[in-house]
């Protein structure tokens, strides 16, 4: 994951209503009536959570509260932290005994306690700190203004599940980049052995294609250029149409320039869904599809369901119809009983595919999957020394995808600021990360470029048909 799904969660204060004085923290605060509440959240995982993090976000900016974008300034801090594994995990027990430690005025943060540890280790978190306010899962988040009240008398814990879905009862979104994500489906049904999405996100749900049409209108009114669709396994979606159809009736939308979705699974990349890459125009030639292992004999004992020959399979079918996609994956090393042979497996299909970047992780132990009580646990050192051998793979593989891309025309959605003055850095259709100097150009702008170096994690682009091309040549 980069840097981008990873960052953290702090707006700006415009167009705020008047504070809500409701809206008060159990724990001591100096009395500063003259200004609104303010809070910061911090993101810990994947790209839904940070979506949920700025959902949560405008749920109290819509109390009228203000975001901060450090937690020393805020009258509330929202950890949204993530359950995958193990050092994600504890990074919500040392942030809380930072938290927690008196501020120089005697105050203190509301603390609240979100995502999917707060789901796993909702009774854990209660017992073991008890500094924490309110403790709220991710299907639960719609409630945090209640809870927050609720936490002026004790703490107050939801960690519920509920049917009705919280989407209907988020205010509406504000945009705060060319770029946003929009969760269409939820949860998991799949339970491959070492995971604890199917416990920390529930079963699959879908929302309805017709709610989401409509939010992805209202974000393309508001200047979005870019949305990529979420969920944890995405194409499994169901909403009334299949993802492949609701891509097709966002492509519709007059503004709307570029598509993406992540992550699917394997197993649920349909014939349906192969024809939007060969079709659909504004869909971007990319797609992030974990394989996990190379071995099909891991795959089994992780309950994937796909083998490496049907995966690969499936990659074939997709680079027939869409012969330049890029292609990304997860992978785990050290799953029990993984053996030398198995990993070498794996190091072999990162060399077949050719990825254009993959994430790559050691097999963490989560408490109650199946994974964790298997015999033959790989040793620690064992799993370092295969995470570092397929990582120089991963890197050597990205290089050479960035290398094979210089000379190719192609448009790139600037997205941020570059380190040098005048640079920019934006994503090309591929998702590499391209930086250009475009004398007049700025955020959220779609330039064309022709890219003409390669790095293992991005690539340098210079404008064409611009006049900073002309001088540059001249
Ligand atoms: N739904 C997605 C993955 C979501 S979790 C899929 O099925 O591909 C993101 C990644 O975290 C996974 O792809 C996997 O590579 C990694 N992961 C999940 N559980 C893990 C564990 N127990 N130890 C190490 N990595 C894990
Ligand atoms: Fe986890 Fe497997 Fe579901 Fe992905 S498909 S979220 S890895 S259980
Ligand atoms: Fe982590 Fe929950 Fe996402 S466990 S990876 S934040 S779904």
């Amino acid at each position: 994951m980069t840097d981008d799904h990873r960052r953290q969660t702090g707006y700006g204060s415009e167009n705020q209503p008047e504070p809500d004085s409701h809206v008060t923290s159990s724990t001591p605060q100096p009395e500063q009536p003259d200004r609104a509440r303010r809070y910061h959240v911090k993101s810990f995982g994947c790209q839904m959570n940070v979506y949920d993090s700025e959902r949560m976000g405008d749920l109290l900016s819509a109390q009228g509260m203000e975001a901060v974008s450090t937690p020393d300034e805020a009258d509330v801090v929202v950890l949204n932290t993530c359950h995958i594994r193990e050092k994600a995990a504890e990074k919500l027990y040392s942030d809380i005994g930072r938290l927690r430690q008196p501020r120089a005025d005697g105050s203190r943060p509301t603390i609240v306690a979100a995502g999917c540890v707060a789901q796993a280790e909702g009774a854990e978190i209660a017992a073991r700190a008890p500094a924490v306010d309110v403790i709220v899962g991710p299907l639960a988040y719609h409630r945090l203004p209640d809870l927050l009240k609720e936490a002026q008398t004790g703490r107050a814990i939801d960690t519920d599940m509920p049917a009705v879905p919280k989407f209907d009862a988020l205010p509406a979104r504000r945009v705060t980049q060319a770029s946003a994500f929009l969760t269409v489906q939820e949860g998991c049904d799949k339970f491959c052995t070492f995971c604890v999405v199917p416990y920390t996100r529930g079963p699959e749900t879908s929302r309805p294609a017709a709610d989401l049409i409509a939010e992805a209108q209202a974000l393309v009114a508001r200047g979005v250029k870019e949305i990529t669709l979420l969920g944890q396994n995405v194409n499994a979606y169901h909403g009334g149409l299949t993802l492949a159809g609701l891509i097709r009736e966002l492509a519709a939308i007059d503004g709307l320039e570029r598509i993406r979705y992540t992550t699917s699974h394997p197993r649920d990349m349909s014939d349906d869904l192969l024809a939007a890459h060969a079709e659909v125009e504004k869909l971007m030639p990319y797609l992030h599809l974990p394989v996990q292992s190379g071995s099909s004999r891991v795959l089994k004992a992780m309950n994937r369901a796909h083998t490496r020959e049907s995966y690969l399979a499936t990659l074939a079918q997709l680079r027939a119809v869409r012969p330049d996609i890029a292609l990304s994956g997860d992978f785990i090393v050290g799953f029990p009983g993984e053996t030398e042979a198995d990993f070498a497996d794996t190091l072999s299909i990162v060399r077949e595919v050719q990825y254009a970047a993959a994430y790559s992780f050691k097999y963490s132990i989560r408490p109650g999957t199946p994974a964790a009580s298997m015999a033959d646990q790989v040793p620690e050192a064992v799993k370092d020394e295969r995470l570092a051998r397929l990582q120089a793979a991963i890197t050597e593989g990205s290089l050479a995808f960035n290398n094979s891309t210089i000379g190719r025309r192609c448009k790139v959605l600037l997205e941020r600021p570059g380190r040098k003055p005048g640079q920019l850095i934006g994503k090309t259709p591929w998702l590499q990360s391209a930086v250009v100097s475009i004398p007049g150009a700025v955020i959220g702008d779609i330039v064309e470029v022709e890219i003409v170096g390669a790095m293992p994690n991005s690539v340098e682009a210079v404008p064409v048909n611009h006049p900073a091309r002309e001088s540059a040549a001249a």
